[in-house]
């Protein structure tokens, strides 16, 4: 096995032994600007114990990893704590290496890695709230349902402080830092709200939940350890309150301005509708589909107040770049409360109509009906068009909106 690559200390008991993936460009729709890491964690307990595993094709970095600091035969428990394959995608070949005497997981998890894997070895459940012992010290465990899978649970090492909490409070990033406090700020900011985003936005509300229950318990928390990007030993409440805000704090007085375009028409349009939006005293963020992402858009409309997506009519329909885009943020539910649909058409227009039927069904209340302007928008289209920034921007800045949940 290489021996290129070492395990990293968190604590006297606790080391890194994850894998760094520079590839990653794509998790299941979401543009990965950054590659990703998957962490496994390695308890130097009197039953040693390795949280989590790592991605299947990444699974000799791991155990190398795990080499570097103890015989890999010596791992007493494994604790899958979540099922997703970028954490337990190495778990069969880690049971047949090593053994374990038990492999733990929550209760759905037990079933989920089931529906999996042909494991030569049967899991064991653990409830919310049980504690496992590893002789001189113990872990306990906290189901976090829909953070990320209805099967994900955090495990909490009292004795280090230390929360072992899976997909939350992590980003993909990949990076030879392990700690965030090696990393810049504005990166730990867009990486982190890129991945809220874009991972957990649909689960905002049980976020809140989950925050509070965690406040309710009392836990002393030194350090935050994710199973995605970089640890949190100093300061973890910075994240956590990140978490908070992207989950129910206020939002921006900002105007998202979503659009995709066939012969300039529709951009004419948007470029129209955000010079209305400032002149009325509100931010407004343009993103052309020409070059932006369904992520950068998941991503913009995190914190947006307003949404606004335009399309010229192709086909009787909206152009499949918008399709997409929508598609995309419907399934992550942006807290986002108010939109409307523009653009440019020939003869039929129905795209304006399609658009409006998403952002209803999104559970958006729409702040006009849909602007429309036949062919090349000629100066009173225009007008209309600052019009409609002037009045998203009188919304934005109205003192109901962009309250908190
Ligand atoms: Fe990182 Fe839901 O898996």
């Amino acid at each position: 096995m290489s021996d290129s690559f070492s395990a990293v200390k968190l604590t006297d008991r606790v080391y890194w032994v994850g894998a760094i993936d520079w590839e990653l460009r794509d998790f299941h729709g979401y543009a990965v600007e950054r590659g990703s890491t998957y962490n496994a964690y390695l308890v130097l307990a009197d039953k040693v114990t390795l949280i989590d595993t790592v991605k299947a094709p990444f699974y000799e970095q791991m155990m190398a990893r795990v080499a570097s600091v103890v015989d890999p035969g010596k791992i007493s428990y494994v604790v899958a704590n979540h099922a997703e394959m970028d954490h337990t995608g190495s778990l069969p070949r880690v049971i047949e290496r090593v053994k374990p005497e038990k492999v733990v997981a929550s209760a759905p998890g037990v079933k989920a890695i089931g529906q999996h894997f042909r494991l030569s070895q049967e899991l064991t459940a653990v409830k919310n709230g049980e504690t496992l012992s590893l002789g001189n010290t113990s872990l306990t465990f906290l189901g976090t349902p829909m953070v990320h899978w209805p099967d994900s649970m955090f495990s909490y090492l009292a004795d280090e402080r230390l929360l072992f909490s899976n997909d939350a409070f992590g980003m993909h990033l990949a990076s030879t830092e392990r700690f965030a406090d090696e990393l810049p700020e504005w990166l730990l900011d867009y990486e982190g709200s890129r991945y809220y985003a874009n991972i957990v936005l649909p689960f905002s509300t049980l976020v809140l939940k989950l925050l509070d229950k965690v406040k309710q318990l009392g836990l002393a928390i030194d350090i935050i350890a994710p199973s995605h990007g970089p640890v949190w030993r100093k300061n973890p409440s910075w994240i956590v309150n990140r978490y908070a805000d992207w989950a129910g704090g206020p939002l921006e007085k900002k105007a998202l301005i979503v659009y995709d375009s066939m012969w300039h028409s529709t951009e004419l349009m948007a470029a129209a509708i955000a010079d209305g939006v400032q002149a009325g005293g509100a931010r407004a963020k343009l993103l052309s589909l020409k070059g932006s992402h369904r992520s950068d858009v998941a991503h913009e409309a995190l914190k947006a107040g307003v949404l606004l997506v335009g399309s010229p009519t192709l086909n009787n329909g909206m152009l499949p770049s918008v399709a997409d885009a929508l598609t995309y943020l419907k399934g992550l539910k942006p807290r986002v409360p108010t939109g409307a649909a523009f653009g440019s058409y020939g003869w039929s227009g129905e795209a304006c109509a399609h658009i409006e039927d998403v952002l209803s069904e999104m559970g958006l209340s729409l702040l006009r009906e849909a602007l429309r302007v036949k062919y090349v928008p000629n100066e009173e289209a225009l007008a209309q068009c600052v019009e409609l920034g002037r009045l998203t921007a009188a919304r934005l800045l109205s003192p109901t909106a962009g309250a908190g949940a």
